[in-house]
């Protein structure tokens, strides 16, 4: 079977890494991949939304199933554009239609379905410039702090927490009649501050059955102690020690399971990975959002969790047979450790050369931004690296991911020493 990955991040190494394992592979193409995915197979250089150079290359390179790493090319009907296309309709696209990738695309569309399908999730309501007076009415109704968020996607820069009332006003007027997010803010969904601890749980599903997979907590913030301001994310634990089997299961009965009977009531055919962001309230799971993919870098942790082989899995999901696919995962923790360039989440440069990466290191090291120039290879973006290691304990792990984080070098380099630290509290 020859595969295509879409993406360029630690998560499409990730997937790579996982398919280049799988007896079923006969060749793998990553577009446009990184320094990594080139150690797992083919880079080739196209963007992940140039549809007509995709479907050139699935037709010249005999490409059995597609896999979408990121959001943009689902929200954008990449799953559509194969299904409407005489050449490619019978090529599985892992990854929902457009109407399922609303659940992302739309934080709107993605409320109103928890609302009707009855899946936990805070009181909000959504407004636009018309309706301005009615949202700051609606602010007057909340405790502080204030939840804002652009409805449309903003590169994981939408979503505004606010401590003071006028300020929140202040910001709600930005979003809408100055689109501060541009288009995404045209609608903007207020919502109830949720306390609680935040984990998030991947379900893989063919639109019928599904599969849990590892739940992940990841950290979000730029500094230590969960201080400054948020990136894509600086590392990731799983399991989640605060979320046992029991809560699981509570999420499987409350948001899983409604969430794909959701889907079918509405007649949405979602084929592909559903990301639950959620806060654990007091063992209660109420959820903050829907993603249509999985996480970056919590594939890093989740991917190398999973025993089964992940090319049959996929095969399950394009054939609706996932029900009869073997699905095991390693017990041991899988932490990882995300390395940025100097100045990152704002602006840094790139191009500076990486030493150090032919070392023998007890991690798995998932190139992120970084591209081969002749024999080195450098630095392309604000995630570098994302360093997964595993261990009996959280320490363990945490400490060969440091460890490797400690040897690959480049000007410049950053990362979290404090990843999983607050979690052994709950071990
Ligand atoms: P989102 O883009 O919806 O994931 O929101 C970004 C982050 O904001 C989440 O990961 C949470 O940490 C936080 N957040 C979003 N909604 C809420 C909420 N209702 N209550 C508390 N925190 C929230
Ligand atoms: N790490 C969060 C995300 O992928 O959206």
């Amino acid at each position: 079977m020859n595969v295509l990955i879409l993406g360029s991040g630690g998560r499409e190494h990730a997937f790579a890494w996982k398919i280049a394992q799988s007896k079923q592979l006969q060749n793998l193409y990553i577009a446009p991949g990184n320094a990594g995915t080139a150690n797992c197979g083919t880079n080739v250089n196209i963007g992940v939304n140039d549809f007509e150079a995709i479907k050139d290359l699935v037709w010249e390179k005999d490409i059995n199933l597609v896999l979408v790493g990121p959001e943009d090319p689902l929200v954008n009907g990449i799953h559509d554009y194969f299904l409407n296309d005489e050449v490619l309709k019978d090529i599985p696209v892992i990854g929902p239609k457009k109407d399922g990738a609303q659940l992302e695309g739309s934080k709107d569309f993605s409320k109103q379905f928890m609302l009707k399908h009855g899946v936990p999730t805070a009181r909000y309501a959504t407004f636009t410039k018309d309706n301005l007076k009615e949202g700051f009415l609606f602010l007057e109704t909340l405790q502080p702090p204030f939840v804002l968020k652009a409805d449309g996607l903003a590169a994981g820069k939408g979503v505004l927490i606010i401590n003071d009332i006028n300020e929140a006003k202040e910001e709600l007027k930005n979003m809408l009649v100055d689109a501060k997010f541009g288009k995404a803010s045209t609608k903007v969904v207020i919502e109830e501050f949720l306390k609680g601890i935040e984990l998030s749980v991947f379900v893989l599903t063919d639109g019928k059955s599904y599969k849990i997979l590892p739940a992940a907590k990841d950290y979000k913030r730029i500094g230590e102690g969960d201080t400054g301001l948020n990136t894509g994310g600086m590392g990731a634990v799983s399991p989640v020690p605060f979320a046992d089997d029991a809560f699981i299961k509570k999420v499987e009965e409350l948001v899983v399971i409604p969430t794909i009977n959701g889907l079918n009531k509405d007649g949405i055919d979602y084929r592909g990975f559903i990301f639950i962001g959620l806060m654990n309230c007091d063992g209660q799971p109420s959820v903050i959002e829907y993603n249509c993919r999985m996480g970056d870098p919590e594939t890093e942790v989740v991917i190398p969790r999973i025993k089964s082989d992940f090319i049959e899995l996929l095969q399950g999901v394009a054939t609706q047979t996932l029900h009869q696919k073997k699905y095991e995962t390693i017990s041991e923790i899988a932490t990882t450790v995300v390395m940025v360039s100097g100045g990152y989440p704002g602006d840094f440069e790139k191009g500076k050369e990486i030493d150090g990466l032919d070392t023998n290191f007890e991690s798995h090291v998932f190139h992120s931004g970084t591209k081969s120039e002749g024999d080195k290879v450098v630095t392309n973006g604000g995630r570098v690296f994302a360093i997964t290691s595993f261990g009996t304990t959280i320490d363990e792990a945490v400490n060969k991911s440091f460890a490797t984080a400690g040897i690959i070098n480049y000007e410049g380099k950053y990362f979290r020493r404090d990843i999983g630290k607050d979690l052994k509290a709950y071990q």
